[in-house]
C-alpha cells in the first residue's frame, strides 16, 4: 500500500476508535484511552520521522511547523487522558477536546498536505511503507513509554 493510503488509512481508524467510544461502556474506557494513544502515538511517529521532513519540499514550512506544533498538543491532551483515564467525568472533557484537535489536524492534513506528497515518487520516503510501519512502532513504543513516564498514576 502507498504509504499517502496508509496515513489516511490510520486517520480513518482513529475516527472509528472516537466513533467506539462513544457507544463504548465505561468500563471498557480505560483500556480504549490506551488504544487511542497507541494508535496516534504510532502515526505521529511515522509523520514526524519520514512524511514531514519530506513534506517540507512541496509545502511550506510555517504549515509544517503548525502541524509538529498541532501534534504537540494531541501529545499533551493523550498525556492527560492516560492519566485521568480511571475517572469517569474527566477522561470525556480530555476526549472531547483531544477529538476536536485530531479532527481538525487531520482535515488539514488531508487538505493541505497529503495531496502533495502523493505526486512525489516512493522512494522520496527512504523506506518501503511496510518498512515504515515496522519501525515506527519501535519509536512509538518509545514514545508511550515517554507518555507513562511523564503521567504519574
Ligand atoms: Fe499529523
Ligand atoms: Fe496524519
Amino acid at each position: 500500500m502507498n504509504l499517502i493510503d496508509v496515513l489516511i488509512q490510520q486517520h480513518r481508524d482513529a475516527e472509528a476508535l472516537f466513533e467506539a467510544w462513544r457507544h463504548a461502556p465505561d468500563e471498557e474506557k480505560p483500556e480504549l484511552s490506551l488504544l487511542l494513544a497507541e494508535t496516534l502515538t504510532l502515526h505521529s511517529a511515522i509523520e514526524e520521522r519520514w512524511v514531514y521532513p519530506v513534506a517540507r519540499s512541496v509545502v511550506d514550512g510555517p504549515r509544517i511547523d503548525f502541524a509538529v506544533e498541532e501534534h504537540g498538543e494531541m501529545t499533551q491532551l493523550l498525556s492527560e487522558l492516560l492519566r485521568v483515564r480511571h475517572d469517569a467525568r474527566r477522561r470525556e472533557s480530555t476526549v472531547r477536546q483531544l477529538e476536536a484537535v485530531v479532527a481538525q489536524h487531520m482535515t488539514e492534513e488531508e487538505r493541505e498536505v497529503l495531496p502533495r506528497l502523493r505526486k512525489m515518487d516512493a522512494s522520496a520516503f527512504g523506506l518501503s511503507s511496510d518498512e515504515i510501519v515496522r519501525s515506527a512502532s519501535d519509536a512509538r513504543k518509545e514514545a508511550m513509554r515517554q507518555l507513562e513516564v511523564s503521567t504519574p498514576p
